[in-house]
């Protein structure tokens, strides 16, 4: 990936005169089955200049009550775009609940902000939902008129875990982002796919937030590797996370949560601050927060620079500071 970006062809980006840039572009919206795509810093990024493409200053967007999109973007949407987050319940496997969508949705009426579109988060902490169960809900939200929206972070592991493409996964939404990070592996970066004019729209957008780049076809480069390299390989990284999961559970004392894809959820006896700072005694960096009545918990989420071989030794320490 690195001697990719260092070969890589580069253009300013910031006059749409990135080759490198380009070809990435390209290749996420044909992979994606949409018209076109525009290469930004970050998730955050990609989400919020879709969201200010699709709305306008008081419109609104529908999410799940625990959608990074509403909770953990620092209420972008809300404090840039003056777009009002509509959240509604979560269902356990993650799809914003279809029954509560209707009701969400604003009459047109001068009282109420306009409701323009709705966002699914697929994987959500590692959850995989199949086009079918997406469809439950998005299909409510069209009947609404309104547009769709897939925080799709970490799409590629719902993808391979379901066997099948990008375009099928993708192809009731609007808009699709997609993280290059994470599981892909690379340093940064992702793509906002969608339908022509809307791209332009969040190209605009993504000048003002600062995110128009130079050079960037360096970075572009490792998008490129990761798409053509890091994608089927997931299926690596959700193995490794059921040999954490099996190999955590047989600890006494430790419960798992929640274990899907390339992500488990533990909680363990014991005090988080203990706990972080013995793991990293044992050269483990793991965080840990509270979980109440004496228990701490972390997540675990596998990805390229983690493999099998790591199992024992992480279960080893954990096993030696919960005893
Ligand atoms: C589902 C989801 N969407 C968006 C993001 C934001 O990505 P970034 O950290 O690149 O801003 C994350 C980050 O963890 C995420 O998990």
């Amino acid at each position: 990936m690195k001697q990719a970006m260092v070969d890589a062809p580069v253009g300013d980006d910031v006059f749409n005169d990135d080759p490198t840039v380009h070809r990435l572009e390209a290749m996420v919206a044909e992979r994606l089955g949409k018209d076109a795509a525009v290469f930004v810093t970050s998730g955050t990024q990609s989400n919020l200049v879709g969201l200010l493409a699709h709305c306008g200053r008081g419109d609104e967007y529908i999410a799940g009550d625990m959608a990074h999109c509403y909770r953990w973007e620092a209420g972008g949407a809300a404090v840039l775009g003056s777009i009002q987050p509509q959240p509604i319940p979560m269902l356990e496997d993650g799809l914003p609940d279809p029954s509560k969508i209707a009701s969400a949705v604003k009459p047109d009426d001068p009282h109420f902000a306009r409701s323009r579109v709705f966002c699914v988060e697929n994987t959500k902490d590692g959850k995989v939902l199949s086009v079918e169960r997406m469809r439950e809900a998005t299909s409510v939200a069209r009947d609404h008129g309104l547009r769709t929206h897939l925080d799709g972070a970490r799409m590629w592991n719902a993808a391979v875990s379901l066997g099948i493409d990008g375009a099928e996964l993708t192809q009731d939404f609007d808009t699709v982002s997609l993280c290059l990070s994470k599981g892909l592996g690379t340093p940064m970066g992702s793509v906002l796919s969608g339908p022509t004019d809307l791209i332009a729209e969040a190209r605009k957008w993504r000048k003002m937030l600062g995110g128009g780049l130079r050079q960037v076809g360096m970075v572009a480069a490792a998008g490129i590797y990761a798409m053509e390299h890091n994608i089927e390989r997931l299926a690596d990284d959700h193995a490794t996370a059921a040999a954490f999961a099996s190999a955590f559970a047989e600890i006494d004392g430790v419960t798992i949560t929640a274990h899907n894809t390339n992500m488990l959820f533990l909680s363990v006896r014991g005090d988080p601050n203990e706990l972080m700072g013995g793991m990293e005694a044992a050269g483990v960096k793991m965080l840990w927060s509270d979980a109440g009545h004496g228990r701490a918990q972390s997540r675990v989420v596998t990805h390229l620079d983690v493999s099998g071989a790591d199992v024992a030794p992480v279960a080893g320490a954990l096993r030696a500071l919960v005893s």
